[in-house]
């Protein structure tokens, strides 16, 4: 049995003012008419087939956003096997451990296909094929990963070098978010892959690494668990003990520390025209554009200007002579941006705390 987990409760800080605490990235509509979780929730609809016993989506996102996630699932007519609800995000190690106890609950050890929620694909057929292919390697007992060929130095991602054997790829290291001279230097070298985010694995293998390399969390989770309560689709860990797991990424608790281990890591290629939209800048990049660049949503009138963005939400925004600039208007904030600088987004939210 093969069980989609989609961790939903990233807060998406670097996507501000649109990107907000109440309504993070991944439920907006940055392109089309879906947002980046419906998207991804469709995405994982389409792996079903022969062989491949696919169940209804396990969501693990804040308790905050639960109408938000049932309502846009509602949306693309998906019913969620169960939406577990973090009442303060601890990353994503004590998510996926969520989802695999509530996966090994009915005495079944299904294989996870585990995704972000802030990502777009382009060609979903050469996903689909990746993907089941990943859920193949998973099935026999290893955590698969979707790699990702790099085209630039980029530091938010986790980097991969792999060797080939018999199976076909096997992990040899795995390096989350390298400054940048170790990126440009894994650049120069060749042979490493960027990390997806999307892990295959059974549910027991996941518990068995955490175990292994951070029982702490292992056993805090553990813990929340224990003490759920459940009200129809939604299960709410334990808050005082929830709060109390060590917080920590599915990349540091574990990805890292697998190669040279007994417990096998390897990696799957994935060509599908993936996108990880972190910043501005990555929604610059796949959005549709004009002879000059320029990329709008909403009301927006660009005169002169090139490789900008501007995105309106409630008035009129008009731009004259701009270059590589991103303008992101909503009714109470406006961001105005060097394109190249988004990443840096995060200052003024970091500053702005809780008012953000
Ligand atoms: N439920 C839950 N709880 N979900 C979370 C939490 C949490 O506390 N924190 C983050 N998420 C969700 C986010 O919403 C996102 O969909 C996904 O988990 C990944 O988290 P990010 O915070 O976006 O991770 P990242 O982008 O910095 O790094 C990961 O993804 C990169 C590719 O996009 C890593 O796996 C990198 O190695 C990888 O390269
Ligand atoms: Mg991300």
């Amino acid at each position: 049995q093969v069980l989609p987990v989609i961790m939903a409760g990233g807060s998406g800080t670097r996507l501000w003012p649109l990107s907000r605490a109440g309504y993070p990235k991944q439920f907006l509509v940055l392109s089309g008419n879906e947002s980046l979780f419906q998207l991804a929730a469709k995405r994982l609809a389409a792996l079903a087939a022969p062989g491949i016993e696919l169940g209804a989506p396990c969501i693990v996102g804040n308790d905050e956003h639960r109408f938000l996630v049932l309502d846009q699932l509602r949306e693309i007519r998906q019913t969620p096997s169960s939406v577990l609800l973090e009442p303060t995000g601890r990353n994503t190690a004590p998510a996926l451990t969520l989802a695999a106890l509530a996966a090994l609950e009915g005495g079944q050890d299904p294989v996870l296909v585990v995704t972000p929620a802030d990502q777009t694909v382009t060609q979903p057929a050469a996903f689909t094929a990746a993907l089941q292919e990943a859920i193949q390697i998973a099935s026999e007992g290893a955590i698969a990963l979707l790699g990702i060929t790099p085209d630039r130095p980029e530091t938010g991602y986790g980097y991969v070098r792999t060797t080939a054997d018999a199976g076909g790829l096997a992990v040899a290291q795995f390096v989350e978010k390298p400054d940048l001279a170790t990126a440009e230097k894994y650049l120069a070298a060749g042979g490493y892959f960027w990390n997806s985010g999307m892990f295959v694995l059974r549910a027991s293998v996941w518990m068995k690494a955490l175990e292994r390399f951070r029982p702490d969390i292992a056993e805090a989770t553990r813990a929340a668990w224990a003490v759920r309560k459940t009200d129809d689709k939604f299960v709410r860990p334990g808050k005082a003990e929830f709060a109390a797991v060590p917080s920590e990424s599915v990349d540091y608790a574990v990805m890292e520390r697998c190669p040279g281990t007994d417990i096998p890591l390897r990696m799957v290629a994935l060509d599908a025209g993936w996108n990880d939209l972190g910043a501005w800048e990555a929604v610059w990049q796949v959005a549709e554009k004009d002879e000059a660049g320029n990329a709008f949503v909403g009301d927006a009138l660009i005169a002169d200007s090139q490789n900008t963005l501007v995105h309106a939400t409630s008035r009129l925004v008009g731009v004259v002579g701009l270059k590589d600039i991103v303008v992101v208007e909503t009714a109470d904030a406006v961001l105005v941006s060097d394109r190249a600088r988004s990443q840096e987004v995060k200052q003024i939210v970091n500053r702005l705390g809780a008012e953000q």
